[in-house]
């Protein structure tokens, strides 16, 4: 979490540095600063607690720090509360050397307590400072000399930025296990933790590797190895879109990605350069699995966090039901201390839209150090998840801003059902017409999803009941229990309405207690074998005072008996119903959170990627 920004060029940096950031405040939004290198060396800064539009009223827009090199940075706070004292940069106590951050130093209290001992003073709780001071105490004029010293001696992960006012034609950039690009144009060099960061001035980007550095100057840039060893490095065109990361006239990021899911769905689909459906099959290149190995499939264990768990859950169903596979799905953070047991046979797939989660990366590695092959479900295209899973599977979302997501959710759960309809094509689990007819259906989703955003209006219209409800349930059976997973998340983070999801036949094991007249209860009813259970469920909480809102098939009129509410969606097969079940779910979450005023693209305490445990 946290951007980091920097700038070295021709133009004044400041202004380039808070249009950089502003980019990044997905990424944390407690608060933020920059620091500038003068014309004569002099180094200046400015902090401030808040979203960036503090800092940028501060600085008059960058205009009361001039320099043709800065570094800049959007905070998370992991260490120690949002305030000016912990903002970044943080500096030597000269303030000659300037460094920001985004990851975090785990052996920082060692060092701390080292630096201390030395007679270094700290100004504040971060785990940061201490790279500041580390730098202060090796630097004999040799920047990267130092920088390299202190890359020896902490653990953790970081993408720093870094400043030396006796050298104020190099800014310095170094990585390990935080993302970080670089970039160029013919008027100066970039650095920032995401592409969208520098897209208005250049699409010639550099991916940093772990534990390499670069030295950026106005017109130079080298990249060094750990060891000072210059490196060659290729440079990356990047092709999307510039718009794709604007509002383009929506009022929020998160109402935009909803509206552009039909897109997301079709070009994870059918992308452009290398279409997935094919002469009426399934055409995955980058699984690169010959039919006899995917036979020899013997078990799918799933990893992500949070909604890409969500969307691992719907696959678990899908995959179970259509190739017969058995699927396990596990939250990151649990398998990567759980010592899994991963047996012979086992495909391990971890999904992620940004590419950075600590935890799904970390969940990555243990699979490939006990020898297991990692196929990756990823979003953004080279991130570190990307470059190091041994295959990639890439949803084709375009980026994705705002905190909650909607489209690179669904577009992964299209990637699970190919990857289904693949393997049950194979093994022989499926005959040819039902394949033909899930054929059919998939491609079909686009439009269907269209038209759930209709009706958006009449959604608004039931949200705006529910702006000052305390808690809201939601249930469902089958695969509509990960459709209420996510539902459920969805309403928390950007509403803060408290939210749970409960398997349907689940809630009379306790949680039927909390029901009160008028509790809102959402069940997803589109399991046509289970249909009947879960109005049973629903008829139990309405006899309780429960609201009932019903979200079923096109079709199930008796639902009415049942419910108060009901939302019917367009008709597709059992499998896919989740794509089209959570799209009311999303507006319903967007419409309570726009109803009590809250920043729906930056939520209270979140951050688009956690690149933290
Ligand atoms: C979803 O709306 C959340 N912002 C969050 O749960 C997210 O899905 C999770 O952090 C995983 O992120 P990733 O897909 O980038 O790995």
């Amino acid at each position: 979490m946290c951007g980091i920004v920097g700038y070295i060029g021709k133009n004044q940096a400041a202004p380039i540095i808070l249009g950089g950031l502003e980019k990044l405040e997905y990424r944390g939004y407690d608060s933020a600063g920059m620091a500038i290198i003068s014309e004569d060396g002099k180094l200046t800064y400015e902090k401030s607690v808040g979203r960036l539009k503090v800092l940028d009223e501060l600085t008059h827009g960058g205009s009361l720090l001039p320099g043709h090199a800065g570094i800049g940075h959007t905070r998370w706070a992991t260490h120690g509360v949002p305030s000016n004292e912990n903002a970044h940069p943080h500096f030597n106590e000269a303030e000659t050397i300037a460094v920001v951050h985004n990851g975090i130093i785990e052996n920082y209290i060692q060092l701390r307590d080292k630096l201390t001992k030395k007679g270094y003073k700290f100004h504040s709780e971060t785990d940061t400072e201490v790279l500041a001071h580390m730098l202060d105490r090796y630097y004999k004029g040799n920047p990267l000399e130092t920088i390299t010293r202190v890359m020896h001696r902490v653990e953790g992960s970081y993408a720093l930025g870094i400043i030396f006012a006796d050298h104020p034609d190099e800014i310095y950039a170094v990585r390990k296990d935080s993302p970080l690009v670089v970039g160029r144009n013919e008027e100066g060099c970039f650095i920032a933790s995401d592409v969208p960061a520098m897209l208005k001035h250049t699409r010639t980007v550099y991916y940093v590797e772990n534990q390499e550095i670069a030295c950026l100057k106005a017109d130079e840039l080298h990249f060094y190895s750990i060891d000072e060893e210059e490196l060659e490095k290729q440079p990356t065109e990047i092709d999307w879109d510039a718009n794709a990361a604007e509002k383009g006239g929506y009022e929020h990021f998160m109402l935009k990605e909803m509206y552009e899911q039909p897109k997301a769905i079709r070009e994870t689909l059918i992308p452009q350069n290398n279409p997935r459906i094919r002469s009426n099959d399934i055409v995955i290149e980058e699984l690169n699995m010959s039919d006899e190995e995917i036979k020899a499939i013997r078990k799918i264990h799933i990893v992500a966090c949070g909604s890409a768990y969500h969307a691992g859950m719907s696959g678990k169903y899908v995959i179970e039901g259509l190739a017969r596979i058995p699927v396990e799905v596990d939250l990151a953070s649990e398998f990567r201390y759980r010592d899994p047991i991963i047996e012979e046979g086992a495909l391990v797939i971890v999904i992620s839209q940004s590419g950075e989660t600590a935890d799904t990366k970390e969940a990555l590695h243990l699979s490939q150090s006990k020898g297991f092959p990692v196929l990756g479900i990823v979003n953004v295209v080279g991130s570190a998840i990307a470059r190091e899973a041994d295959k990639v599977m890439y949803t084709w979302a375009g980026p994705e801003i705002a905190v909650a997501t909607t489209k690179a959710y669904s577009a992964q759960l299209i990637a699970l059902y190919l990857l289904a309809m693949k393997f049950a094509r194979v093994r022989g689990t499926v005959t040819d017409e039902y394949f033909k007819e899930l054929l059919e259906d998939i491609q079909r989703l686009p439009d269907q999803v269209e038209m759930l955003l209709e009706s958006r209006k009449r959604i608004q219209r039931f949200a705006n009941r529910y702006i000052g409800a305390k808690d809201v349930f939601y249930i469902g059976r089958g695969a509509d229990y990960a459709t209420a997973l996510e539902s459920a998340l969805k309403l928390k983070e950007i509403s803060y309405v408290h939210s749970e999801a409960y398997a349907a036949g689940e809630l009379k094991h306790g949680t039927i207690s909390l029901i009160e007249e008028g509790t809102l209860v959402t069940a997803l009813a589109t399991q046509e074998a289970l249909y009947q259970k879960t109005v049973s469920n629903m008829v139990e909480v309405k006899s309780r005072g429960a609201f009932v809102l019903a979200v079923t098939n096109e079709g199930n009129k008796d639902i009415e008996k049942a419910a108060d509410y009901v939302i019917h969606i367009p008709t597709t097969n059992q499998w896919m119903a989740n794509s089209l079940a959570i799209v009311p779910m999303q507006l319903f979450a967007y419409y309570v959170a726009l109803g009590k005023g809250c920043d729906i693209d930056k939520p209270r305490n979140l951050a688009k990627s956690v690149t933290v445990e």
